[in-house]
């Protein structure tokens, strides 16, 4: 299709409020939507705030939500409307703006930092740790992951409920507790860690209720839902309720 006038509508504001600004703007062949943003950028709106980086779905920086369903600007052909559609640009819901299309993802980052990361099993140095091939391919998946953050915008957990955010970590990060967990050399629990626990009760799992949307909406197609945060569920619950784990988590807190 040859070159025409879109209609694009893109929030404008702060963190006091803002609007809806209407847009006419050229779209060429082969354009994404972030394109289209840099064209306004370029020729009617030098001061429309957006954070982009790669321009290749490869550094997460774009997520912004378009027609209301989250999205990576920069992956999104505008050969999926129409000429005629109305292309509404608006800042991930779920983040306070910091201007325009900018949002303030650090909820992010402080819930990366209470992860605790992967513990090195002792007496191995580097270069003596053996796996089994199909321990390295099943989190190989969640490696894929570019920290676009599109899944944590879009989970109704915090997306609805700003005071969950306190006590809840989202898809991203309990998908990254479910890949230590099943780290056949992580030596966390050597170290006191108890990582089904800690995802329970300090991560908030249980407010997950699988509805699977921040699966729906991942650009690296990972299956968040089924290959991480249902497996993490079901051996939380293994652990709580195995009858000789129970025990043994008894005995070991009468002793102390
Ligand atoms: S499956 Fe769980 S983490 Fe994913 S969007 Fe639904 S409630 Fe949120
Ligand atoms: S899991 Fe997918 S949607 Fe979530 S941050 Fe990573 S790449 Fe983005
Ligand atoms: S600009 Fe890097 S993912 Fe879109």
């Amino acid at each position: 299709m040859s070159g025409y006038e879109a209609h694009f509508k893109v929030w404008r504001g702060d963190a006091r409020g803002g609007g809806l600004e209407d847009f006419e703007v050229e779209v060429n062949e082969g354009e994404v939507v972030l394109d289209v943003i840099h064209r306004l950028q370029a020729t009617q709106a030098p001061d429309l705030a957006v954070r982009w980086n790669c321009k290749a779905g490869k550094c997460g920086s774009c997520s912004a939500e378009i027609n209301g369903r989250p999205r990576l600007m920069c992956m999104t052909r505008m050969s999926v409307f129409t000429p005629k559609e109305t292309i509404t640009v608006t800042p991930l819901r779920t983040f306070p703006v910091i201007r325009d299309l900018v949002t303030d993802v650090g909820y992010n980052y402080a819930k990366a930092r209470e992860i605790p990361s992967f513990v090195p099993p002792p007496g191995l140095g580097p270069g003596e740790y053996r796996m089994f091939q199909e321990d390295v391919d099943r989190p190989q998946e969640f490696r894929k992951c570019i920290e676009c953050f599109l899944c944590q915008d879009v989970c109704h957990v915090v997306r609805d409920h700003e005071d969950n955010k306190r006590a809840y970590a989202g898809p991203r990060f309990l998908m990254r507790a479910a890949e230590l967990d099943m780290h056949p050399l992580d030596a966390a629990a050597d170290a006191g860690l108890d990582r089904k626990r800690a995802a329970q009760e300090d991560h908030g799992l249980g407010y997950c209720n699988i509805t699977k949307c921040c699966t729906e909406v991942c650009p690296e197609g990972i299956r968040i839902t089924d290959n991480a945060l249902i497996p993490l569920k079901e051996r939380a619950v293994d652990r709580t309720y195995a009858p000789l784990v129970w025990l043994g988590s008894r005995i070991r807190r009468r002793s102390s």
